[in-house]
């Protein structure tokens, strides 16, 4: 494929605070996994890398909300995604955890020789610091009043409520969302990385030499370097994290971004504690980094700043293809909002059907742009793709083997033009692919695949062997042989993408896994005898597809009623000040509803008789969407008696009752505690 030796795949390492979602599969680890298993299948020497990112503030958090330690946290969730990857046929050489030991070790090795070697600068800054948590913290996790809107909830880079910018000084009462206590300002000490002295280098290397790089990437970059780039601190004052191995440094700990992508070398180191450096150091080595667009800045600026700072002939990522975001049914995925498809979930929902998955993800894969998963697209998919053309053009090819020749590949006759023309076109789909996965077009490449499933079933469809089988067999037995070659080469083609229907294909029909033989006119001989005809996929029912929304409904009608609970407690400010002559002014006092009735063509007003002690009199009152009129006949009020009249809707209203307001909006009359005669005053 070009002049390397072998190539080194890694796959972002997954956050174990959370299990992986179908967002993290489709932008990352279902297209390494066909670039993996594609090169493999080319003869190609791999190495695929991945493993836990065990560090970082957020798992801290959920540690601590949850009362157990941070080791906890992350060997729950490792075990999950571990799980999960190998359910889905993810089979990485290495996943490996930034909690071990060769990481830590390997981790502070590579801090150690950058400190030694002086390419780091310190910097003295104030932070604030949570002295019950005993922790500096970064901007989200300080809450406090928002000076432009009071609002109490305020985090220190926004204000949520009034659309504020903020930094965590503006706040009025900062306090951690940690704890919950107070904090004080400290001076701390960083060591920081200098990233303004690598830009011109980073330009060369890949606004100059790697103009192939995905536009979403490349882009990116280069509004990053057209930005300025600003040294970057790699070391926090956590307890959770690699140490950092200098004295004078008790309490800090590497900061995240900085020991994770060194995780990619610690896995190596742990795999091939002898041999690792040739996957590293040798310029015989294509490095290719699959990532998420959020990574962008870490794997294509500030990972390969450090690999250069290291020197000691570490190699550079050749391609870092980095995927969009995948929504799902049309709102962004969130692991903390709980909107997602859990993989170790969906394994558990749909047994058999992990290849399923994989190939909706690929088909709709956000290569280029943001992309939405539904569930109904899913079970289209399935069953109008996967089922109605692959597995049904096998099926139909393994059935007509099965009942006019015995099971055994039948010979292959004079070929006719319609023979010719199916057959020619694998070898132009075969290209097609190979270029299209060469180029990191999965979602093209997956069409190509399916492209040659579409020639077997169109092929089969057109050439009707079952009708021919009436009167010429030797022709019917040309159809058939050239469907089971069709059959082999979609065997060989899907490896890389439905790897395990792709298994259960070729072991059906007893055909080779061989990339060479892809389009080739003969893979199987004639004589040759196939296994029993089985589905290759299953239908996808509308009840599993409506048990999956609903699940997802529960979660979106759950965050809603959270949030009216969060609204409900936003108090209104206080109101200007007034005097008690003032306030004498107003006339309230006790009555009762003697009738009340929905104002006609309206939604919100209720006509309401009342007794006043002073007279009988009509109010018309916006309650009618908190009460119904036959709640309030028969209830004692209170009422503004002697607001100025006003006509609604023609009804001459003369007064106002007292309602209670709460800030989502519901609201409930105000009753004496214990029922009085009419007119009682109140003040
Ligand atoms: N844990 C990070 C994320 O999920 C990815 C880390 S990739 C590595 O966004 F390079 F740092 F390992
Ligand atoms: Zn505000």
């Amino acid at each position: 494929m070009s002049d390397h030796k072998r190539t080194l795949v890694t796959c972002a390492l997954p956050y174990a605070n959370g299990p992986v979602h179908i967002g993290h599969l489709a932008g990352v680890y279902v297209p390494a996994d066909i670039y993996v298993r594609y090169l493999r299948l080319r003869g190609e020497e791999v190495l695929y890398v991945c493993g836990s990112d065990e560090h970082g503030v957020p798992i801290t958090i959920k540690a601590r909300a949850e009362g157990v330690t941070p080791q906890d946290i992350v060997d729950r969730y490792h075990k999950i995604i571990d799980e999960s990857f190998k359910g889905l046929g993810i089979n990485f050489d290495i996943y490996g955890r930034t909690s071990s030991d060769v990481h830590e070790k390997n981790a502070s090795e590579f801090f150690r020789k950058l400190y030694d070697e002086g390419k780091f600068i310190t910097k003295e800054s104030e932070q604030y610091y949570d002295e019950e948590a005993k922790t500096f913290l970064a901007d989200r996790y300080i809450v406090g009043t928002c000076p432009r809107c009071g609002n109490e909830g305020a985090y220190g880079d926004q204000c949520e409520k009034c659309g504020a910018t903020l930094s965590p000084e503006e706040l009025i009462n900062p306090h951690s969302k940690l704890s919950g206590g107070e904090l004080v300002k400290k001076k701390t000490t960083h060591w920081y990385l200098p990233l303004d002295q690598y830009e011109n280098w980073l330009r060369e290397w890949i606004l100059e030499g790697h103009k192939e790089w995905r536009p979403n990437v490349y882009g990116q970059v280069k509004s990053w370097l057209d930005g300025g780039l600003q040294p970057r601190a790699v070391t926090r004052d956590l307890e959770w994290g690699v140490p950092v191995p200098v004295e004078g440094a008790e309490g800090k700990v590497l900061y995240v971004w900085f020991d994770a992508p060194i995780g990619y070398i610690s896995n190596t180191r742990e795999l091939l504690p002898d041999t690792w450096e040739q996957w590293w150091k040798s310029k015989d080595t294509r490095l290719v980094h699959f990532i998420g667009k959020d990574n962008i800045v870490f794997h294509c600026i500030v990972f390969p700043a450090m690999l250069k700072a290291y020197g000691d002939g570490y190699i550079l990522p050749e391609n870092v293809p980095a995927n969009e975001f995948l929504n799902l049914e049309g709102d962004k995925i969130s692991t903390s909002r709980g909107w997602a498809v859990w993989a170790h979930e969906y394994l558990r929902d749909f047994p058999g059907k992990e290849d399923v998955m994989r190939y909706v993800l690929t088909a709709n894969a956000p290569e280029t742009k943001d992309n939405d998963f539904s569930w109904k697209d899913f079970q289209t998919r399935n069953n109008s793709e996967l089922v109605a053309i692959f597995g049904n053009f096998v099926n139909r090819a393994m059935v007509l083997t099965h009942k006019y020749f015995e099971g055994k590949v039948p010979a292959c006759g004079e070929l006719q033009d319609v023979d010719k023309q199916a057959l020619a076109e694998i070898p132009a789909l075969k290209a097609s692919l190979q270029k299209n996965i060469e180029g990191y077009h999965f979602r093209e490449a997956l069409k190509d695949a399916m492209g040659i499933a579409r020639v077997g079933n169109k092929y089969i469809s057109d050439t009707e062997p079952w009708k021919v089988a009436k009167t010429d067999m030797e022709r019917c037995a040309t159809i058939l042989n050239v469907s089971l070659q069709i059959c082999a080469d979609l065997g060989i083609a899907f490896e890389p993408f439905t790897p395990f229907s792709a298994k259960k294909l070729r072991d059906m029909i007893g055909s080779p896994l061989d990339w060479d033989v892809l389009g080739n006119q003969e893979i199987l001989p004639q004589g040759h005898r196939i296994g029993e005809a089985q589905l290759l996929f299953g239908k996808v029912e509308d009840a599993e597809i409506e048990a999956q929304l609903a699940r997802l409904e529960a979660i979106k009608a759950a965050r809603e009623a959270a949030a009216k609970a969060e609204a409900a407690k936003v108090v209104a400010p206080q109101k200007e000040e007034c005097t008690f002559e003032e306030f004498e002014k107003m006339d309230i006092r006790t009555a009762t509803v003697l009738e009340a009735e929905r104002v006609p063509k309206t939604d919100k007003l209720l006509k309401l008789t009342i007794d006043t002690g002073i007279d009988k009199r009509v109010i018309v009152s916006g309650i009618a969407e908190y009460y119904a009129p036959e709640d309030m006949v028969g209830k004692q009020i209170c009422i503004l008696a002697n607001l100025a009249p006003r006509k609604i809707r023609g009804i001459e209203s003369k007064g106002m009752i007292l309602m209670a307001r709460q800030g989502d909006g519901k609201m409930r009359f105000v009753t004496p505690q214990e029922t009085l005669a009419n007119g009682a005053t109140i003040g």
